[in-house]
């Protein structure tokens, strides 16, 4: 060992100035004893892995942040689009339905999504939220009737012109049209084109289902049964040629399928089995009249001809303002956006394996409102969008519009209460008191996160109670400046202020 600096040179009589230490601090007495890892040497004493005994709770998932406020539940994947901050977690919060139905650890086994909230709570800003930062992982979106032309300046924003229909416009929309799957129909197999031909058919069979059913006569609703059904099934499909064995189907459109049955050829007769042409005109009056409602009546020049448009499938969004139809009534809205749900289904039909979409349902519940038949349409979409990966994004006011399909107890409200499990994932924004009831009943949820949606949600909108399966997210939505332009609804408001 060598000598110090200090010590060589102390050696040489040169000392070091040195720095004064202070005096040692008392050390305070030991708070714990020391303790061999073995522990005491003693009965009853010695090493145990739980010191004090586990005490055993039972309570609800809503109850347990109560008495552990600090310990939150594991937040979701940081996948997809970021929406905001989640309260529970203080983290980020992404939304990416389909990436959850593929993680197991996330219990949805549906991409679709339910919204509700209140009027002017931010349904349809975070919708727009949604759809614009998921773009970025390849999705499209596809706005089947905008009933308050709100997603026009997205459109524009992204550089697409949206469709407006309406009354004295040009854009027609033929819902009895083939779509992709009637492309070259002449080169098919035997095969496929009888599949083909059981999809589209089953699909304008639930589309004049629906619309017929829509209608009343009185309080009740125009029957539909499997003679009508069989009439009309025998109508389109010799309308198309079908019938006759034809390899090239004819598009047909909703007034030629009212004039089928109006002048109903013997062939038509024959097939139905009815005795007579007055038999056949007797039996099928109200169908015969229901449809001439949409031909004659309110929807008159919108979705009674050939499509003119052409929507291009590759532009981001696509959307279809139907504003000008507001005075029509709520229900000529919901029989609209019946044949664009039906025309946008068939243009999904044979979506190319990647051809990922949004499919948004703004104001859903003008259409649920129409009845069974409606909602049987309805059901359908979300059924099958499990198959193609769309994202179906349906909007209504509360939960308990799904149920003004029909009476308490009725089909349309057990179909439309069933429903709810379609989407697995609910997004509330604020709610009045008055709406907690149902909150707890239709969608079970405990007291505690009725509350965050009928108090803290209330308090800003964007504000909502994410329910993805049994996963839970206090999410407050930011909008990028940019987005809060496009999303600005209050316009009209502002402008009738002094
Ligand atoms: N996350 C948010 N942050 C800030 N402002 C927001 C947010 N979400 C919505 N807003 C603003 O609140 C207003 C109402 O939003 P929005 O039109 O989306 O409500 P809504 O629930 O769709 O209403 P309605 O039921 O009438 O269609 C808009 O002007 C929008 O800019
Ligand atoms: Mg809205």
């Amino acid at each position: 060992m060598g000598r110090g600096v200090d010590r060589l040179l102390a050696d040489f009589g040169h000392e070091l100035p040195s720095i004064p230490q202070p005096p040692a601090k008392e050390r305070d007495p030991r708070l714990f004893a020391p303790m061999s890892r073995r522990g005491e040497r003693r009965p009853l004493r010695g090493w145990s892995p739980a010191s004090a005994p586990v005490s055993v709770w039972r309570m609800a998932a809503d109850q347990a942040p109560v008495l552990w406020p600090l310990v939150s539940a594991p937040g979701l994947p940081p996948r997809g689009a970021q929406m905001g901050i989640d309260h529970f977690s203080g983290a980020s919060m992404y939304a990416d339905p389909n990436g959850w139905v593929l993680d197991p650890a996330i219990p949805v086994s549906n991409p679709n999504i339910f919204m509700f909230g209140k009027p002017g709570q931010g349904k349809s800003a975070t919708v727009k939220a949604f759809c614009l930062r998921m773009m970025g992982f390849g999705y499209r979106t596809l706005v089947v009737g905008d009933p308050k032309d709100e997603y026009e300046p997205l459109c524009r924003a992204l550089g697409v012109a949206p469709i407006a229909i309406g009354q004295g416009l040009d854009a027609r929309i033929n819902p009895l049209a083939f779509g992709p799957l009637g492309a070259n129909w002449d080169r098919l197999g035997r095969d496929e084109a009888q599949r083909r031909a059981g999809i589209v058919f089953s699909r304008w069979l639930t589309l004049i289902r629906g619309l017929v059913g829509s209608q009343k006569v009185g309080d009740r609703p125009v029957p539909f049964g499997p003679s009508e059904e069989k009439v009309v099934d025998t109508a389109l499909k010799a309308l198309t040629g079908h019938a006759a064995g034809n390899s090239v189907l004819t598009e047909t459109t909703i007034p030629h399928l009212w004039r089928a049955l109006d002048e109903p050829t013997a062939e038509l007769i024959e097939a139905c089995h009815y005795a007579s042409r007055q038999h056949f005109l007797d039996e099928t009056r109200l169908l015969r009249d229901a449809l001439g409602i949409l031909v004659h009546g309110t929807l008159r020049g919108l979705f009674d001809d050939y499509t003119t448009i052409d929507l291009d499938w590759a532009a981001p969004i696509q959307s279809l303002s139907l504003s000008r139809l507001e005075g029509l009534g709520d229900e000529a809205v919901g029989m609209a956006l019946l044949c664009l749900n039906s025309w946008g289904r068939a243009m999904r039909e044979t979506a190319e394996p990647g051809d990922m979409r949004i499919v948004v349902r703004d104001e859903s519940w003008k259409q649920l409102r129409l009845g069974l038949e409606a909602v049987k349409s309805f059901d359908a979409d979300l059924r099958l969008s499990r198959r193609d990966g769309d994202i179906q994004f349906a909007i209504a006011h509360k939960p308990s519009d799904l149920l003004t399909a029909g009476d308490a107890g009725s089909q349309a409200s057990a179909i439309a209460k069933d429903m709810l499990h379609l989407a697995d994932t609910k997004i509330l924004l604020g709610q009045d008191q008055a709406v907690a009831d149902e909150l707890e009943h239709l969608l079970g949820l405990g007291p505690i996160a009725t509350e965050i949606v009928t108090d803290w949600a209330r308090q800003a909108p964007g504000r909502a109670l994410w329910v993805v399966g049994e996963l839970m997210a206090k999410v407050a939505t930011w909008l990028h400046p940019a987005e809060a332009a496009l999303a600005w609804t209050n316009a009209k408001l502002e402008g009738a202020l002094p």
